[in-house]
């Protein structure tokens, strides 16, 4: 039965490639419960790979992508299997049925042919976890002239909008997206450019270090304004909606022709890209959501002290917050999103907001990848 009661499982890696996200969730009258969640890690030498991919630096031949798919795809089916094994009395046979966006190595929602690339073949998933799957979310709102992204907003509206009352979720992953609940009930939602993405580069650079722990790295530096006009001046901030992006756009070398580097203090670099964030981020919201008083955070990035504290100053008077304050881990919000994408795909309902994507209309998003039948070998 999926009406009711449900179980499904929902793995994302997102951007910014730090972890494999898998989550259990009920679903009670529509509604996800979160009943276990893990973040798997990946080996260090495929994250390695993925991310020089997924930003331009490495090339691949088709053979080394259709293996870089299988290998991903097993890391997947890990993840769930790790989730299975460590969430409670759940067997794979009570669970109806498994999200996966896989790891977007390409996003090119602009210009002529767009297109967006998940890896992480559905097959071995299913196979490996006998539980059927649903993955390849993305590409039926792309094909309708849709972003394909982001697809966050429609959960956000049925798990945080407020009656009567405007409300904004930032999710600050490799990349920020916002989404803006408005008081009349619609919702809106795009990418406002980069977050930890070109935080977590710059520091694994400069310190060797996957990720700025709290912002301390950034803290120990000063904003150079003439660096943080030239990032601002890319025409993707003041680009209107509906606009999505990616590592593919925003990475090293996006920095090194906006500005000279050598020059600099690592350190203030660090600070400048954690400013840059956070003034993206303000514009948007006093530009879209201009009557919003709540913003609540999820995404790796709450976690960065330093990135929070400088967003509640510059969006002050507004409230910033976690997800985490209503409820919601932050963490895992995103997995869940696939978790409920992939009932929706087997409800036949659509997945898209044609408001948020762009896309003509809304859109049953998804392929199944069936499981191995009961008791077959
Ligand atoms: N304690 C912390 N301090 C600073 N940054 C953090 C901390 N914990 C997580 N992060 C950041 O969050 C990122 C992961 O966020 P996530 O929401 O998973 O992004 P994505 O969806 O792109 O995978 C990490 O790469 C790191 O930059
Ligand atoms: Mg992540």
């Amino acid at each position: 039965m999926i009406e009711n009661d449900a179980l499904y499982i929902g793995l994302i890696s997102g951007t910014s490639a730090d972890s494999i996200d898998a989550v259990l969730v009920r679903f009670r009258e529509g509604k996800p419960q979160t009943l276990a969640s893990h973040a798997h890690p990946w080996p260090a030498a495929l994250r390695e790979r993925v991310l020089a991919v997924a930003q331009g630096e490495a090339a691949l031949d088709l053979d080394a992508w259709g293996r870089l798919d299988v290998e991903i795809g097993h890391q997947f089916a890990d993840a769930a299997l790790h989730l299975l094994q460590h969430g409670g009395p759940t067997t794979a046979a009570a669970v109806r049925a498994i999200g996966s966006h896989g790891q977007t190595l390409r996003h090119r929602p602009f210009g002529n042919h767009p297109f967006t690339l998940q890896l992480g073949d559905p097959s071995v998933i299913a196979e490996r976890c006998r539980i059927d799957v649903v993955a390849d979310f993305r590409r039926a709102d792309v094909a309708a002239g849709g972003q394909g992204a982001p697809l966050l907003p429609a959960l956000h509206a049925m798990l945080l909008a407020a009656p009567d009352r405007a409300r904004v979720v930032l999710n600050l992953g490799g990349i920020a997206n916002l989404t803006v609940l408005a008081a009349d009930g619609s919702v809106r939602g795009f990418d406002t450019g980069p977050a930890n993405g070109l935080l977590d580069a710059w520091c694994l650079r400069h310190r060797g270090e996957p990720f700025d722990r709290d912002g301390a790295f950034a803290a120990s530096g000063r904003v150079l304004p003439g660096l943080l006009d030239a990032l601002l001046a890319d025409p993707y901030f003041t680009l209107p909606p509906p606009k999505s992006t990616g590592r593919e756009y925003f990475h090293l070398d996006w920095l090194a022709t906006r500005a000279p580097l050598a020059a600099l203090d690592p350190a203030d670099v660090q600070a400048t890209l954690l400013e840059l964030t956070v003034r993206s981020v303000a514009a948007a919201v006093t530009q879209h959501a201009p009557d919003a008083m709540e913003v609540l955070v999820c995404g790796g990035g709450v976690h960065n002290d330093r990135l929070m504290r400088r967003l509640g100053e510059s969006l002050a008077p507004r409230l910033l917050g976690s997800t985490a304050g209503s409820g919601i881990d932050p963490d895992f919000l995103e997995a869940t999103a696939f978790a409920w994408l992939a009932r929706q795909r087997l409800l036949h309902l659509p997945g898209n907001l044609p408001a948020v994507t762009g896309a003509r209309g809304p859109r049953v998003l998804g392929a199944i990848y069936s499981a191995p039948a009961p008791g077959s070998s």
